[in-house]
């Protein structure tokens, strides 16, 4: 970090204390979005946001009310001809169980070996937080911003952002920007710092397979009739083959192939395989034929259950055919595949493929398209000097396997390019238990994002599209 002490530097140093205190207080909301009886958890963290912002000088905070949890809105925008940055996050966070393999309670946040435990201590309300101080410091020691900023924290990410986009097209106005900035990623294996070059899509969907109304005994009609976990187990299996290509007639045909530069990029990663198929405690690590581990993780679609359930499920045996058998699956996707087009063809094949004698259907849970960011964006190469300040160590460009619907909703409802800036270590072990955050990582974070401030002021980026 810089060798100087500046007021910045000065005030983090001083409110450091406060500072983790405030963060443990957000993370003490239990803001699950996908739980109807956490709704109001999620209301208390929208509010929890929007007086952080209107306590620091934000100003036009709203707290706008959608189908589903609330929006929260707030800009600074007195920074006369410098560039306007969108800064979005989400206050949402996903479920917590299985709550016993958690070593602490997930909302009674703890710091120990200098991390600090709680669900969503990285994903992503401590990455929230990090922008939430980073421009409260900046405003309390300079009375200004370096830029122009809007502030859009949202709280159903982790359940697809379903009415955001609706809420973005009819907020178009007071969003304009030159480019958005999400931290709500994170760094490459071993705690290296990274931007973000890629996310994946997703499409989520339901399979549900009746037989007869009621389990029937297995003695007295096994044989003569079809067994919906059976037949699941066959439909499941005909989706993707042994080779890892996933089965469905026209998947790939809107798949764009990554360029040899892209691949050879990727191939230069400081990727040690072994250590990390040993970190996962797997016996070996699989995937597409003609892929490497990073390619498979971070550029390939794929198709995974996530959950698969019917019939018995206590202790010892029972016989029966039961009556129905169900499976939540999901795909990532790529460029330019696109959910509503991918879950189609899923639908159409798992019709063609469900055995007779069940019924099957298969109903849709939600998705999201993949979205590219520019690496030569004036904004992510601010970015990389931003991070490389507080980091003393330039970042790698990297590409997530994950995906945040609203990336790609930036990019064609609002038009804005999007920097992808995120700072939590990847054994955050973010949507498992004992999530937790690096606190060295939150600190020099909130360094590097106000540095970036100043860094994108730099570029004039604003004045010179304008001019
Ligand atoms: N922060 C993640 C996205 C992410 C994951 C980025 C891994 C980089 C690496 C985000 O909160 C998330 O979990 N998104 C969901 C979206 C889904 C519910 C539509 C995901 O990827 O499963
Ligand atoms: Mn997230
Ligand atoms: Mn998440």
């Amino acid at each position: 970090m810089t060798t100087t002490t500046t007021d910045l530097d000065a005030y983090l140093d001083a409110n450091r204390d406060r500072r983790i205190a405030s963060y443990e207080a957000f993370l003490r909301i239990p803001s699950i979005s996908a739980l109807p009886q956490h709704a109001a958890d999620c209301k208390r963290a929208a509010a929890f946001v929007a007086d952080e912002l209107r306590e620091m000088g934000v100003e036009h905070v709203e707290i706008s009310p959608t189908a589903g949890h609330p929006v929260v809105y707030g800009d600074w925008l007195h920074a006369d001809g410098a560039p306007t940055v969108l800064v979005y996050g989400h206050y949402d966070v996903q479920p917590v169980d299985p709550l016993e393999l958690w070593v602490s309670p997930p909302f009674e946040p703890v710091v120990r070996d200098g991390r600090i435990l709680a669900r969503g201590a990285a994903d992503d309300k401590g990455q929230i937080h990090m922008h939430l101080r980073a421009t409260e410091a900046i405003l309390a020691t300079k009375g200004r911003l370096p830029v122009n900023l809007r502030f859009l924290f949202e709280g159903e990410e982790e359940s697809a952002s379903e009415h955001l986009e609706k809420w973005l097209a009819a907020n178009h106005a007071r969003l304009a920007a030159d480019v958005a900035v999400i931290s709500d990623t994170g760094f490459f294996e071993g705690n290296l710092p990274a931007i973000t070059l890629s996310l994946r899509g997703i499409m989520y969907a339901q399979i549900d397979v009746i037989g007869a109304p009621v389990d029937l005994h297995s003695g007295g009609f096994g044989g003569a009739v079809e067994n919906p976990a059976n037949a699941l187990a066959r439909i499941i299996a005909g989706l993707k083959g042994e080779d890892g290509r996933i089965q469905i007639p026209g998947f790939y045909d809107d798949v764009v192939e990554l360029s040899a530069a892209d691949r050879s990029a990727l191939a230069k990663l400081p990727f040690d395989e072994e250590a990390y198929r040993e970190a996962l405690g797997l016996p070996a690590l699989v995937g597409e034929v003609g892929y490497t581990t990073l390619e498979r993780r971070g550029v390939r679609p794929t198709l995974d259950v996530n959950g698969l359930w019917g019939g018995f499920q206590g202790d010892g045996a029972k016989t029966i055919i039961p009556a129905h058998a169900h499976a939540k699956v999901s795909c990532r996707l790529v460029a330019n595949q696109d959910p509503e087009r991918i879950f189609e063809l899923f639908r159409d094949h798992v019709a063609r493929i469900a055995p007779p004698g069940v019924r099957t259907t298969v109903t849709s849970l939600g998705g999201g398209r993949p979205s590219l960011t520019p690496m030569d964006h004036p904004a992510t190469q601010a970015a990389a000097r931003a991070i490389e300040a507080a980091f003393g160590r330039a970042p790698l460009y990297i590409r997530e396997g994950g995906s945040i619907p609203v990336c790609a909703s930036f990019e064609t409802v609002l038009g804005l390019p999007v920097v992808l800036a995120g700072f939590t270590n990847p054994d955050d072990n973010a949507h498992a238990p004992n999530e937790s955050m690096v606190l060295d990582n939150y600190e020099r974070g909130i360094r590097a994002i106000a540095r970036l401030w100043d860094e994108i002021a730099a570029t004039k980026l604003g004045a010179a599209a304008r001019a």
